[in-house]
């Protein structure tokens, strides 16, 4: 077993910088939050980060039970915000998730942002941050953050794209075994 340091940015946004919702395209549509889609969540974040960098920085990202656990535990918060917790379905069933907590001092925060790898590059991801972000903004919040591991080329580019700025640095430890992924 060895530990490996992950570099992760966090990220902040002025929620009045942010770009309007788009349109989604045709055939897909917005579900919003109740308490029945806890499992339709986690479903999708799991086809979302199974095979991605970040189930090796939260082992709970890679399997179903961990994101049916991660679910839950969002679920539970106190600031958990279902103006800013949002499926995306499609012709071939749900295809992306996100999820919004309000944090102490009003700040938002973004989880487990996720598309299904058949569905990226047609603007879904770049729809449900910004639909997000939006229902922080209706729940009266000035600022959102996230954050994102370093090496998350696509992620990294979409939130700068959308107005995030980098804060901080952080990292984090992951303990591996021998012939795991390093960086
Ligand atoms: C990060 C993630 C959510 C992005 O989702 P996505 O749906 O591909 O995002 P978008 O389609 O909005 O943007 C991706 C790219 O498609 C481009 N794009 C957006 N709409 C487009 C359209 N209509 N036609 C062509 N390209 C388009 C964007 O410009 C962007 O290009 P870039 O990569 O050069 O910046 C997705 O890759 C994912 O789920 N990754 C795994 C989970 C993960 O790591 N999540 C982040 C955790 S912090």
């Amino acid at each position: 077993m060895k530990i490996s340091y992950f570099k992760r940015f966090k990220m902040e946004i002025d929620l009045a910088d942010a770009p309007p919702v788009p349109m989604l395209p045709e055939g897909f549509a917005w579900i919003a939050w109740e308490d029945a889609l806890v499992e339709a969540h986690a479903e999708v974040k799991f086809h979302c980060f199974q095979d991605e960098i970040d189930a090796t920085v939260f082992p709970s990202l890679g399997n179903r039970t961990g994101c049916h656990n991660l679910m839950g535990e969002i679920r539970r918060k106190q600031g958990f915000l279902s103006a800013a917790t949002w499926l995306i379905t499609g012709p071939s069933g749900n295809c992306g998730t996100v999820q919004g907590v309000r944090e102490r001092y009003g700040l938002g925060a973004i989880q487990n942002l996720g598309v299904t790898p058949s569905h990226r590059g047609c603007g879904l991801g770049s729809a449900l941050l910004l639909k997000a972000l939006e229902g922080f903004r209706r729940a009266g919040l000035q600022r959102a953050f996230l954050e994102v591991t370093a090496q998350n080329d696509a992620a990294v580019r979409l939130y700068r794209r959308l107005g995030f700025r980098c804060r901080k640095t952080v990292y984090k430890a992951v303990e591996q075994t021998a012939g795991a992924l390093t960086m």
